[in-house]
């Protein structure tokens, strides 16, 4: 009996789906390692993020942050739901046009960007969130409509410390004691239009901190608004919704956090119809709707039991870089009690090369087929060449069918831009 899969992943006569369609084949026609995104799953976590906000709210946007992953085709889906996009850089935006997100519905958030890049982004009249004032008043031959800037809350929270992005040692947005002095420069340089943004962290699983942290926001943006005689059109509460990747973490309560956020706007006596509420959600939007498969390529039964894969700290960082944790297990073979106790490792020359520790694994063998789940957000947007190792395909599952919508590169990518 199966016992061991996760969205968007289902089981029918003890084979492996996704939206309807055979993993087993999409591996074997497309190679590994591979992405494989459901963008029926896509569709249902925006839908169901909207109906929680919708539930408290009249006056609301989505903007997917296309960071998480940013492959047009993916990006469309969600311009296909309506949705904005939060971007960091030139290339990002261009990216958010390319996959149809109308410039109206885009705001950039970036930091230290060249001035010739941020000249180029004006010129596109997209709202942008300023990181700081001298960002702004490099800016001031050609402010945006409408202008915001990054509230850095001084406290932070994040899964991990690496993506705790609010907190006074962080290089992220502008602190308590300066943030008056942002918007009173911003107004004395002719700004009309303005709103409130802060994002303290991602990951977050605690519909607590959400409430703590936009409570906060709100006190500072009202005081902002009385002192300066201003008025704000929205407050951004950045991205930050966690979802479990461990077998005993809790989904987020979407509907406290939204609910908690309605509770303060109520108890500001602020009025929705003319405050917008923005949230720039990337991982809630698309972790769980792809998974990583590779292929079994080694098994070293030594000190440890390690299961070597063809899926590297180049195909998917997380597990290095901030020691994360995925899901694991083989596509059609079922998770038994007595599993062996598995090192899930990758083809790249670092010790740090782990996908997963301490997994029970049915019975590995070479051939076999392996999937990592949640690897939608920060997974393919993440990896490199490091190694000498080509970035993998991504497919995404449309109208029931696998369609490719990257390449995998070759050994011509590893040299193309190598002068001769
Ligand atoms: N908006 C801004 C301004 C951001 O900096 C971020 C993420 C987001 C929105 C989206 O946050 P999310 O909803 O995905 O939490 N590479 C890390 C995540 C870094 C997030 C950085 N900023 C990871 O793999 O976990």
């Amino acid at each position: 009996m199966p016992r061991k899969y996760y969205p968007p992943i289902v089981v029918n006569n003890e084979r492996m789906l996704i939206d309807g369609c055979d993993l087993e084949e999409i591996a074997k026609g497309f190679g590994t390692p591979l992405y494989v995104t459901s963008s029926n799953r896509i569709r249902e976590n925006f839908d169901r993020l909207r109906k929680a906000l919708s539930n408290n709210f009249k006056n609301f946007e989505i903007k997917y942050a296309v960071k998480a992953n940013s492959n047009p085709h993916i990006i469309s889906v969600f311009s296909e739901l309506g949705s904005g996009a939060d971007v960091s850089n030139l290339n990002e935006l261009n990216l958010a046009l390319k996959g149809g997100i109308p410039s109206e519905k885009i705001m950039l958030t970036s930091n230290n960007l060249h001035q010739s890049e941020m000249d180029e982004i004006a010129k596109q009249n997209i709202a942008i969130n300023f990181d700081d004032i001298g960002q702004l008043e490099r800016m001031k031959a050609k402010l945006p409509d409408l202008i915001s800037f990054r509230f850095n809350p001084g406290t932070g929270h994040g899964y991990f410390p690496g993506i705790t992005t609010g907190g006074v040692k962080t290089k992220f947005g502008i602190l308590e004691d300066q943030i008056l002095d942002a918007y009173r420069k911003a107004k004395d340089l002719g700004a009309k239009r303005f709103g409130f943004h802060y994002m303290e962290g991602s990951g977050i699983l605690d519909p607590q901190v959400f409430r703590n942290t936009f409570s906060k926001a709100m006190e500072v943006m009202l005081r902002i608004q009385e002192k300066l005689d201003i008025e704000f059109e929205f407050i951004d509460a950045g991205g930050g919704l966690g979802v479990p990747y461990r077998p005993e973490e809790e989904p987020l309560d979407i509907a406290e956090v939204f609910s908690a956020f309605r509770s303060v706007f109520d108890k500001n006596k602020v009025d929705n119809e003319n405050l917008k509420i923005i949230i720039e959600p990337g991982r809630y939007l698309v972790a769980d709707t792809t998974v990583l498969i590779g292929q079994i390529t080694n098994i070293k039964n030594s000190s440890e039991f390690f299961v070597g894969t063809d899926i590297g700290m180049s195909t998917l960082l997380r597990p290095a870089l901030y020691g994360a944790y995925h899901e694991i297990s083989l596509v059609n073979k079922f998770i038994g009690e007595n599993g062996p106790k598995c090192t899930v490792v990758g083809p790249v020359c670092e010790t740090s090369d782990i996908i997963g520790v301490d997994r029970l694994l049915p019975d590995p063998e070479i051939g076999d087929l392996i999937i990592v789940y949640n690897t939608g957000a920060y997974g393919y947007s993440m990896s490199s060449q490091y190694n000498g190792n080509v970035r993998p395909a991504e497919v995404m599952i449309v109208n029931g069918a696998p369609k490719l919508i990257r390449i995998r590169e070759t050994f011509q990518d590893l040299i193309s831009k190598v002068t001769p």
